[in-house]
């Protein structure tokens, strides 16, 4: 496993990192969640993401668990804030900075995470009132670093204007976590304005929630246990396609020729980049570890990512919503 710093922390994270939506505390059973904690920590994983609202707790509360026992010392912790969690519970005032980080650090069982993320952006929070609370946690020692989740450009800015004119005051981000793939380029749009203010990408779906490994074939059903075949598959709607399906099999000889697998090629695809520091995926089986995890340190040529746009073909990749 190979390492990058993120943004302007002292934060230094495995290029792969476990997270934890859908999976624990959801549909993985509690003996497969641990296993697959387990393996991260074999193959050298030391950030695991999660978030308040994922199982709404549980996946925390799993997380708190399968981390018990374990040097605090050997992981970094990345939890987030901003969805419901009550009818009275949501988004990023001062009031639910506090009140969510309380009640994250007590599922996580821990006094402190390294990293805590506004899942969004709050329209109707003033951007200094979170920054300020943000700021206190980080002062007090329940937060080590700050970060946020699929923000525009515009938010971004904001953000960093006002940690830049507050002459210390408040506490920068150092981490963005937007949805990244061979599919789903958005993040793109951030990644200069980032890259220039210490900002470093930590990625989801950078496996497009399992559709970039390939074992989708187009017009035949999902293969049993996958998240498409289950209760979440409706998530997974955009990357179910048939056209879709046959432009990641056109990927097959890009990949048998570097020896890798799909999942490997298409992972190391977003480390390409250097402003991602991290990609962090889901898994539900231990497995599924060992062969992402072959993606760290792969480097990949010009020649391969103009081969892979050119399997994909045009019209399969998207930058925004339909
Ligand atoms: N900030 C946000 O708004 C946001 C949103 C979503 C996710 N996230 C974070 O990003 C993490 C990753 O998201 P994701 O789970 O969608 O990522 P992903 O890595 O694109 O997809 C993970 C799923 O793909 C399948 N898979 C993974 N490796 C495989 C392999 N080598 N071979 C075959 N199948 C494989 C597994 O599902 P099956 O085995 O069930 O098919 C696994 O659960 C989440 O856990 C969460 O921490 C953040």
């Amino acid at each position: 496993m190979e390492f990058r710093r993120l943004g302007d922390s002292d934060l230094v994270v495995s290029e792969l990192a476990l997270g934890s939506w859908l999976t624990y505390g959801a549909s993985v059973e509690r003996e497969r969640g641990l296993a697959c904690v387990d393996r991260a920590f074999d193959l050298g994983i030391n950030l695991f993401d999660t978030a308040n609202v994922y199982g709404r707790g549980a996946a925390e509360e799993f997380l708190g668990e399968a981390l018990q026992g374990r040097d605090r010392g050997s992981y970094h912790l990345a939890t987030k804030l901003f969805w419901r969690m009550s009818p009275t519970d949501q988004g990023l005032s001062a009031e639910q900075v506090r009140k969510q980080s309380e009640a994250s650090l007590r599922r996580l069982q821990t006094d402190y995470v390294d990293l805590y993320q506004c899942h969004r952006y709050d329209e109707h929070t003033p951007l200094e009132e979170t920054m300020e609370a943000l700021t206190e946690l980080v002062q007090s020692g329940k937060v080590r670093w700050i970060g946020f989740s699929e923000w525009s450009p515009e938010q971004i800015t904001a953000a960093i204007d006002l940690a830049g004119g507050s002459q210390g005051g408040l506490v920068p981000f150092v981490s963005s976590q937007p949805e990244y793939s061979m599919l789903w380029r958005k993040a793109e749009q951030v990644i200069p304005l980032c890259a220039d203010h210490g900002i470093s990408q930590i990625v989801w779906s950078p496996l497009a929630q399992g559709a970039l490994t390939g074992k989708y074939r187009p017009g035949a059903p999902p293969p049993p246990g996958s998240r498409a075949s289950g209760r979440d598959s409706g998530i997974m709607r955009r990357f179910k396609d048939d056209a879709v399906l046959e432009a990641v099999q056109r990927l097959r000889p890009v990949a048998d020729d570097l020896g890798l697998s799909l999942a490997q090629l298409a992972l190391a695809w977003v480390l390409r980049e250097p402003n991602v520091a991290a990609a962090i995926v889901g898994a539900s089986r231990p497995e599924q570890l060992d062969d992402n995890a072959g993606a760290s340190g792969v480097k990949l040529s010009d020649e391969v990512v103009a081969a892979v746009d050119k399997a994909l073909g045009p019209g399969i990749v998207a930058s925004s919503r339909p």
